[in-house]
């Protein structure tokens, strides 16, 4: 608990009372401005990452300096101290997880000083969330959550006064439209971020379009929000740095010779001038601040001091310049009121690209197995949360477990954490971490079904290997094992679920004691063959289950063998070229075949279609080059930059067919460090590509990309659709975006996008659909193609920050991924297909299995389940989880992209939970949504602008009510892709 002990799980109601009265914070604390003049609000700001170069906690102590200088306890301590000397002075706060520890170490003096100062509007939140998230490698789900997690702690705290409205999202590398959708249903007011593709920015520097009303969402109305690009990066504008670890001179203003106001007032007036020339307004907005700054906040704030004085002075003299200091809420707030209009902006700002050989797209792969452990610790935490809320656990320790993982999930949003750009000893404290979160909450699940279940001594252990088939309690015998199969999602289920074993001859009952039809598939002799895996399990026991919340199955081992694994056809690889020659994989929904001399694919064949499919794996090869200049910028951490074209591994593969009834596996040899599985499931409407790589060689001494290619004969005529964070999908066109010429001196990784759930294409008949387990990169490179970025292995540094190349090892060897990709081949639809979301989700949290020891079936209470029963087959349950005490927060989605309106009521749910009174917030859960009031700006081209300042209220009538009332006032209505959020307040708590 070293991390996060001193963190408050709950904190009491009257100390939030405290902190409202009197409070004079938002833009009643906005300072004066001038009318006709350029208006320069200057923020105060520290840009302190939640882990990069130094972890977490080294970032917080300031420990490590050698490696960077940084202490963010001393910032905090110094900008209060600052703070408090002068009313005008302001501080952004941006990241909660800092703050809070922070925060926490504090005595009840500085605590109450802190709460003067954001109750009056001087120290101010910003973005709020535990970390600043990276925006293309994470799903929305984290993203909420660690809002969720950060604007509870800051209103547990400050109550209103701490509720930030604007989005900071200074640093990550490129922007997707789904944060900009999140915030606008957060209820901010904007956004800001300081990295866009260099030609884009040049472009909106000429043509005054550097602040923009962006269009979050093509399915919410109400969804416009104002975006703003800073001007130069989200540092103190060149020669005004005076922060200690800059070498700027300060401002000297006494009698000496050095004596430099009138040149350093000349420049700053200069640079204004510069600058506003590219905003369309009076107002300009700079930031002062940088990464880690603020350490000692005295030599920052004395001289900005200075700076306002003789730049306002000037004003005597006829100078147009009004300098103070603000905060962008209050600068958002100036815009607001002027009633200009602004440009439109309707898709995303994928892929960044700094310079012409630096497109950003290696990071949406690199790490990727520590991309998929943050899949799996979100995998976990939902469970851990239903199974909490479902068995209302609310002791002190099961709270505190959970707020663990949920601080860890936070942290792991963070733009150099699931981006994988972190140094190498970074990323392992991050594992460490979450590691230790997920192990610590599995005492919460154990318990939760203990509970739940009439298994009371069960120990409900999580496997977290299964991946590799490896599972420490079923690998001796899993002889009377139970399995206990939690269902997050909102509907009954059926999936198959894989369990490693020992021998190959069970039985499976469920708990009517009936027999469960099963078979035992072997684990691919390259899994086994894995150095440091323990072989114990050499095969994995299949079969169906159907769950609706919870199930259990007990596995016994059979007596005497029944069937060994005889269905396993080996083909030879050596054999004459034979066009004949072809493998038929067969059942009910999906018929596959493969040439048997090359061991490829050929043909899928699903959904009435036959299509051909040429599946290879292929290499690019990284860039080398001395980071001098742009030209010679080496593949890295960030930059994808491949030094020639996809050379394709896998001419002649060697195969073997695994024919089961339930299952069927085509398993492949590609080469030394690749293979792969190619299955499916009878009833299951897609083909699964289970890939493994690693350890990808490097003795030539070059680093390689590895990605996966599927080509097929649709004429896509260069589109094809990416999703945004795992929500809506987006267009994308093969060299072109949508406001700019891009830059194509890099053609292959300028067309890299994040792909975190799906990416497709189709022409006017057929669509193929891939849908992967873990943010990767992923492109359409010729019609017909598409292309996942798996695993990547670099000997160079790309010259942008991390220091290190990115080459990651594990066990001695470079380090072996494996993962999942699944293929859905359906007639091509207009707009973006709500099935294939709906299997993405399923795909993405599918039963978590707990297993215990066990020779009877346990039972389920079922009476403890609540009823889900009244959801729309479209609609899911996003969220399900303890609020506070006596509350329940419950997020629901629809997954209908393009249908209908759907309804249902929700008073069942309700009741079952004891619901006392239910309302409705914004999407982090901790505003009221009818409170929610954001600013609403004027697009170019609407015609006549209003008479007064326009704002967005909530979309919808929001839910009230309370148990008394008629179930008639708990009906929820959702549009298309629309989540809604409530708070169930429950009835009979004793205090
Ligand atoms: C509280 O902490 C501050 C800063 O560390 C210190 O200056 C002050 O003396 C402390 N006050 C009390 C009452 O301990
Ligand atoms: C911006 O969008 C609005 C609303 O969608 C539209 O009315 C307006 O014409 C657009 N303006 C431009 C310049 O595209
Ligand atoms: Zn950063």
């Amino acid at each position: 608990m070293a991390y996060f002990s001193s963190v408050p799980v709950f904190i009491t109601l009257f100390l939030l009372n405290n902190a409202v009265s009197g409070a004079t914070c938002g833009i009643k604390a906005c300072p004066v401005t001038k009318l006709n003049m350029i208006n320069v609000h200057l923020v105060p700001h520290s840009h302190d990452d939640v882990g990069w170069l130094k972890t977490v906690d080294q970032y917080y102590y300031g420990s490590q300096n050698k490696i960077q200088h940084a202490g963010v306890q001393y910032i905090l301590d110094t900008v209060v101290e600052e703070l408090l000397k002068d009313s005008k002075r302001r501080f952004i706060q941006v990241e909660t997880f800092f703050f809070s520890k922070w925060y926490a170490e504090q005595n009840a003096t500085v605590q109450r000083a802190v709460q003067k100062l954001v109750a009056e509007g001087r120290l101010e939140f910003a973005g709020g969330a535990w970390s600043m998230n990276d925006e293309a490698t994470v799903h929305y789900q984290s993203v909420i959550d660690q809002f969720n997690l950060g604007l509870k702690y800051l209103n547990d705290i400050f109550g209103d006064c701490g509720r930030p409205t604007i989005g900071w999202q200074i640093d990550p590398f490129g922007h997707s439209r789904e944060m900009a959708s999140i915030f606008a249903q957060m209820g901010y007011n904007g956004e800001f971020f300081a990295r866009m593709d260099y030609v884009d920015k040049k472009k909106r520097l000429e043509d005054q379009g550097m602040e923009m009303i962006w269009q979050s969402s093509e399915s919410l109305k109400d969804s416009h929000i104002f975006t703003g690009m800073l001007y130069n990066h989200y540092s103190a504008p060149p020669g005004f740095c005076f922060d200690i670890n800059c070498h700027d001179a300060p401002i000297i203003d006494g009698e000496s010779y050095d004596n430099n106001v009138d040149q350093r007032v000349n420049d700053f007036i200069d640079y204004v001038k510069t600058m506003s020339k590219s905003f369309r307004s009076t107002h300009i907005m700079v930031p002062m601040g940088d990464d880690f700054q603020y350490e000692e906040a005295a030599v920052n704030y004395k001289n900005m001091d200075k700076l306002i004085k003789y730049v306002n002075d000037r004003q005597s003299k006829g100078s147009q310049v009004n300098v103070f200091y603000s905060t962008p809420s209050c600068y958002l707030h100036e815009l607001h009121q002027l009633q200009q209009t602004w440009p439109n902006k309707t898709e995303d700002f994928f892929p960044y690209s700094s310079d012409s050989h630096s497109y950003w797209t290696g990071y949406f792969t690199s790490r990727p197995t520590q991309k998929r452990f943050h899949r799996d610790g979100n995998h976990f935490f939902q469970t851990v949360k239903q199974l909490s809320v479902l068995a209302n656990l609310t002791s002190t320790r099961h709270s505190e477990d959970l707020e663990s993982l949920s601080q860890a999930m936070g942290i792991m949003q963070h733009h150099d954490a699931v981006t994988g750009t972190e140094k190498q000893a970074v990323a392992r404290d991050y594992d460490r971490m979450l590691f230790k979160a997920i192990v610590d909450a599995e005492n919460n699940a154990r318990d939760a079904l203990r509970s739940l279940t009439n298994l009371t001594s069960g120990e409900f252990e999580s496997c977290l290997e299964l991946n590799i088939s490896v599972c420490s309690f079923t690998q001796n015998s899993a002889n009377n094992v139970v399995v206990t199969l939690v269902n997050l999602l909102a509907h009954t289920s059926t999936q198959y679920v894989r369990i490693p074993v020992k021998s190959d001859n069970y039985i499976v009952t469920d708990e009517k004691g009936r027999e469960i039809p099963s078979e035992v598939v072997p684990v691919p002799w390259q899994v086994l063959a894995m150095e440091h895996r323990s072989n114990d399990t050499q095969h994995e026991l299949v079969f169906e289950a159907t769950v609706e919340k919870i199930a259990n199955f007990l596995i016994r081992v059979l007596p005497s063998p029944k069937s060994n694994v005889q269905n396993l056809i080996h083909f030879p690889t050596e054999k004459a070229l034979d066009e004949s020659d072809e493998l038929t994989v067969e059942n009910s929904l999906v018929k596959l075949t493969f040439n048997t001399t090359t061991g490829g694919l050929k043909t899928i064949e699903m959904n009435g279609l036959t299509e051909t499919i040429d599946q290879s794996f292929g290499v690019y090869k990284g860039f080398r080059g001395n980071n001098g200049e742009a030209k010679n910028r080496s593949s890295g951490a960030y930059v994808f930059r491949p030094d020639g074209g996809f050379e394709k591994l896998n001419n002649k593969v060697g195969i073997s067919f695994y024919n089961g009834t339930r299952v069927k596996e085509v398993h492949q040899h590609v080469n030394e460090w690749i293979s792969q599985v190619i299955r499916v499931y009878q009833g299951d409407n897609r083909v699964e590509f289970e890939w493994l790589v690693g350890p990808i060689p490097t003795e030539d001494e070059v680093g390689k990309e590895i990605v996966i290619r599927f080509s097929s004969n649709i004429s896509s005529k260069g589109i094809f659709y990416t999703d945004s964070n795992g929500r809506e999908m987006l267009e994308r066109e093969r060299n072109q975006r949508d406001t700019f010429n891009p830059d194509m001196s890099e053609a292959i990784s300028g067309n890299y996008y994040p792909v975190t759930g799906q990416i497709s294409l189709q022409d006017d008949e057929v669509r193929i659909t891939l849908l992967n387990d873990r943010a990767q990169g992923g492109t359409s490179l010729k019609d017909g193609e598409l292309e996942l970025m798996l695993h990547r292995r670099l000997l160079n540094d790309d010259a942008f920050g991390v220091g290190e190349a990115l080459n990651e090892t594990q066990y001695g060897t470079g380090l072996i991924a494996r993962g999942k990709v699944s293929l859905i081949i359906d007639e091509a639809s207009k707009k973006p297909n709500h099935a294939e979301r709906l299997v993405q989700h399923e795909i993405d949290q599918p039963f978590w299995k707990f297993f215990s020891k066990s020779n009877r079936v346990p039972s389920v209470n079922k009476n403890m389940i609540p009823d889900f029963t009244d959801f729309p087959p479209l609609v899911e349950l996003l969220s399900f989880e303890q609020h506070s005490e006596d509350h329940i927060l419950i997020r629901v989605e629809n997954f209908n992209t393009n249908g209908n309106v759907v309804s249902f009521n929700i008073y069942p749910l309700f009741s079952s939970l004891s619901g006392y009174k239910i309302w409705e917030t914004t999407l982090d859960g901790n505003m009221k949504l009818g409170d929610m009031k954001r600013y609403k700006f004027n697009q170019d081209g609407i015609g006549s602008i209003p008479s007064s300042v326009e704002y967005f209220y909530a979309p919808h009538n929001p839910m009230s009510s309370d148990y008394t009332m008629d179930a008639s006032e708990f009906v929820v209505t959702l549009v298309p892709m629309q989540i809604r959020t409530f708070i169930i307040q429950q009835k009979n708590i004793v205090y």
